[in-house]
């Protein structure tokens, strides 16, 4: 079992440099070409909205295509000496919705400046940008947070219990589940490629489970979770939070490996953000496109899985789901 598994590198991220191009010509027409079609010297406030703005997007631009990695190691090799568990999110990922409010607030003082009939656009962007704040505090809380605390309550068969950890990242989840399990193991599973977590996460995972004296209570896997490494009817047990919703199209796929690899009458407490306020002041509108409640059941279903309890907490929907037992 737990057989080493080999996967191609991905770059999840690569479009940034797309997005960077856009972004230098946006944020040069900004700064250079819009403040001349207006009287600039005769308003501060337009020549000011409108040089914000800019210049906050060439910052974004340069930032997502340069700056994050120099700007990561440099922050995050200070926080390591000084802190103790690291779980690897940027800066970027801290404070990327309050550049967006700063930017929406300034693109409605330069609206309402030089075009003051089309107040309800600069109304709106006003509004966008206090959600963007709120936004901003929202993934602060989320990512501040040094562990997760699981409500693992029914999950477990017994203190022995081997456990998988799919999507462990820098490891919130894996110290998290170690701490409770007395005399068990966990198999602490991810593909360590995630752009937003810094180099991947698997270095800062070793590092946090040492930390934590944890290193032989898990074993690290590299491996993805639409095609576990491991034999059908494996684990005890498995966690996971904030990872299948980062699957696209293979949400089900995912499931249905899990349902695979789990042990008749074994448990899955899955974490999940699904639409609600607080995902909306993150996302704006593309909150919606989270899977809902209703759609996670009707998959979970679908992969085999009985639905044993469910609610919210710490922001995100819990579900903990059961593979039958065929006796
Ligand atoms: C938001 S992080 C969550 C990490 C951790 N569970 C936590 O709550 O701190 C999502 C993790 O899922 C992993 N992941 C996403 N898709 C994956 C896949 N198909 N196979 C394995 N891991 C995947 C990413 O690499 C990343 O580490």
């Amino acid at each position: 079992m737990h057989e080493q598994s080999r996967l191609k590198p991905r770059h999840p991220h690569s479009h940034m440099w797309l997005m960077g191009l856009v972004g230098l010509a946006a944020g040069l027409a900004l700064m250079v070409y819009a403040p001349t079609l207006k009287g600039v010297s005769t308003s501060l406030l337009l020549f000011a909205g409108f040089h914000v703005v800019g210049g906050l997007v060439l910052l974004t631009t340069l930032w997502v295509t340069a700056l994050r990695g120099p700007v990561r190691r440099w922050t995050h090799a200070a926080e390591r000496q000084a802190k103790g568990y690291d779980f690897g999110w940027g800066p970027g990922w801290m404070n990327g919705l309050g550049v967006a409010a700063l930017a929406a607030l300034a693109a409605a003082v330069a609206v309402e400046v030089s075009a003051p009939a089309l107040w309800p656009l600069a109304f709106l962007l006003v509004a966008a940008g206090v959600v963007f704040v709120v936004g901003n505090l929202v993934m602060r809380g989320f990512r501040r947070l040094d562990h997760v605390v699981l409500p693992m309550v029914d999950l477990l068969r017994s203190d022995r219990d081997v456990v998988l950890d799919a999507g462990c990242g820098s490891g919130r989840t894996t110290i998290a589940l170690s701490r409770v399990l007395k005399d068990g193991h966990v198999i602490a599973v991810d593909r360590f490629d995630a752009g937003y977590i810094d180099e991947g996460g698997r270095r800062l995972l070793e590092r946090n489970l040492a930390l934590a004296g944890l290193t032989d209570k898990v074993s690290i896997e590299t491996a993805d979770l639409t095609a576990l490494p491991f034999a059908a009817a494996d684990f005890d047990a498995a966690v996971s939070t904030h990872v299948y919703d980062h699957l696209g199209r293979d949400k089900q796929a995912g499931l249905a490996e899990m349902f695979r690899v789990l042990k008749p009458g074994a448990r899955f407490l899955m974490g999940v953000r699904t639409p609600g306020w607080s995902m909306f002041a993150v996302g704006s509108v593309l909150s919606f496109l989270l899977t809902s409640k209703v759609a996670w059941r009707r998959m979970a279903a679908g992969a085999g899985f009985a639905v044993i309890d469910e609610g919210a907490f710490n922001g995100t929907w819990f579900v903990l789901l059961e593979k039958p037992d065929a006796t």
